[in-house]
């Protein structure tokens, strides 16, 4: 299996959940392609297997500059895909991830799951979002 992981990142913290999504991936025996928002290639992403999204709650409940720009750009080629989604938050109530989830069912991709972290995530988070790098 093949799992593209994408984030963006301000802090940190996204960037921590996306390395322990990176190293469960490898842990299983599967491929792992793992970049920035900035510079991932969009064709390689769509033909992953698993892909993974991540970006922290920005703006008001909005997706960071460079996920926004990278994600719509693929949002039009998401049908019958398999995506989740993480990312960090500070005071939010999460709005800005189940807005995101929306538009990825939206886009006709099967959502395998969401997971959030209140600023630097803690084991718990990484547990959560290793899990969903094994799409279990
Ligand atoms: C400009 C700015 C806007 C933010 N907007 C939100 C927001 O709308 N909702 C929220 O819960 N947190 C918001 N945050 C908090 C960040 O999501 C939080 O600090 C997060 O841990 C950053 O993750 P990162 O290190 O991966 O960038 C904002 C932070 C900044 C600097």
């Amino acid at each position: 299996m093949k799992v593209a992981i994408v984030y963006a990142s301000t802090t940190g913290n996204t960037e921590n959940l996306a390395n322990a999504a990176a190293e469960a991936v490898k842990a299983a025996g599967n491929e792992v392609n793992i970049s920035t928002a900035d510079s991932a290639d969009a064709n390689e992403t769509l033909g992953a297997d698993l892909i993974l999204l991540g970006s922290p709650a920005m703006g008001a409940e909005q997706l960071e500059d460079s996920m926004e720009s990278f994600f719509s750009g693929i949002e039009g080629s998401l049908s019958g895909k398999k995506l989740g989604l993480f990312g960090s938050y500070d005071w939010g109530d999460g709005q800005w991830i189940s807005d995101w989830a929306d538009r990825v069912t939206s886009a006709g991709a099967t959502l395998t799951g969401t997971v959030k972290a209140h600023l630097a995530p803690e084991d718990a988070d990484l547990e959560e979002v290793k899990k969903l790098a094994s799409n279990s």
